[in-house]
């Protein structure tokens, strides 16, 4: 049942820090290395083909640039584009379907070509026993529990911790960076937990629900949530979103960029690629868009924010998650006080069974 909460989504919103502190359990064996059940410690693949839709392909675009970081070739594909022109399947090469249900027909219909080419193939996914955890030659579970919502919360969050601890298990690698990381993982329940209770999204929403559109954006790893965070929006509130690498902006969608366009972007720590960002943020403002940001307090982008959301500081590969539960109660508040549908919004489904 909902419980307390008006919505699944809300309760669904609120479960993840359990959801990740389930995902973690007993996936680490001595200090800072990681140990999957699902595979075999020592298996190092040549390359990663990540198959996967909507909010799941957020996170496989996540995953792979995890993945290339530690020098495995990896790339993203839409599940329903994977089939049509499938990149060669070459020796030791593994395809991952990212999908929540384990239903979704198109990563369903791409892991079957993946296997009639001889690739081997992986299941990351909540639900056991589901279609693709039983063709998959193995299944890796992030173990969110049952997800009633159509919009997908605590099961994304679910799917990049358990992406970043697939990606340390078959990259192998051992560093300090390797160690910060574990140790930040370890954390981000508590985090999590502490950004639900401080939150100021419920504010923002209502500041802007009027809007007449919403943008998002995001650099290297924060580039997936930013496409999440628009989808959040757009699923539920009805109202037009769209999330860009923030680089892209001058390429194009800056001509959107009105007074009545909020836009909203990630900046955490202060290194190049958050000056970058900054500086893709003071051009959006000078196009008199009201600019909302949420970030870890670190860099300059507090000064000329109209909005600000915190999020705790850690290690920027996880920080991701956190900006993502900011954009979650964003969409659920701005929906909410739309009036919308917003555990089954008009159109779409829970699981998409048909190509
Ligand atoms: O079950 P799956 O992860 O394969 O589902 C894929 C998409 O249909 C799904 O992520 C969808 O985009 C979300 N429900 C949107 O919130």
């Amino acid at each position: 049942t909902k419980g307390s909460h008006d919505h699944y989504m809300r309760k669904e919103i609120h479960e993840q820090s359990n959801a990740l502190r389930e995902c973690l359990r007993d996936r680490f064996s001595t200090g800072d290395s990681v140990s999957l059940d699902a595979i075999e410690d020592g298996y190092r693949p040549e390359s990663v083909h990540l198959v996967a839709c909507g909010t799941s392909y957020h996170a496989a675009l996540y995953g792979a640039k995890l993945l290339r970081k530690r020098g495995i070739q990896a790339q993203a594909h839409l599940a329903s584009e994977y089939a049509l022109s499938p990149p060669p399947v070459r020796d030791g090469a593994l395809v991952v379907g990212v999908t929540q249900s384990g239903e979704t027909a198109d990563t369903l219909s791409a892991l079957r070509t993946a296997t009639a080419e001889g690739a081997r193939t992986l299941a990351l996914t909540n639900v056991v026993d589901s279609t693709a955890a039983r063709e998959c030659d193995d299944a890796l579970y992030i173990r969110s529990g049952p997800e009633i919502s159509v919009a997908a919360t605590k099961t994304f969050a679910s799917q990049l911790v358990t992406l970043v601890l697939f990606a340390l298990q078959s990259s192998g690698q051992t560093s300090d960076e390797t160690e910060r990381l574990v140790s930040a993982l370890t954390e981000l329940p508590e985090h999590v937990q502490r950004l639900l209770e401080t939150t100021a999204a419920p504010t923002t929403a209502r500041r802007f629900a009027d809007s007449s559109g919403y943008f998002f954006i995001g650099r290297g790893v924060q580039y997936p949530v930013a496409l999440e965070g628009a989808l959040k929006m757009k699923e539920i509130t009805y109202e037009h979103a769209e999330g860009f690498a923030a680089g892209e902006l001058k390429h194009g969608p800056l001509a959107l960029v009105t007074e009545d366009t909020p836009v909203f972007v990630s900046v955490v720590g202060d290194d190049e690629t958050a000056r970058k960002t900054v500086a893709n943020a003071k051009e959006v403002k000078a196009r008199g868009a009201p600019l909302v940001a949420v970030t870890d307090g670190v860099s300059s982008i507090d000064r000329f924010a109209d909005e600000v959301l915190t999020i705790p500081r850690t290690n920027r590969t996880l920080a991701p998650i956190l900006v993502n539960v900011q954009y979650q109660l964003l969409a659920y508040h701005t929906a909410d006080h739309l009036g919308r549908d917003i555990d089954k919004p008009r159109n779409l489904a829970k699981s998409v069974t048909v190509e």
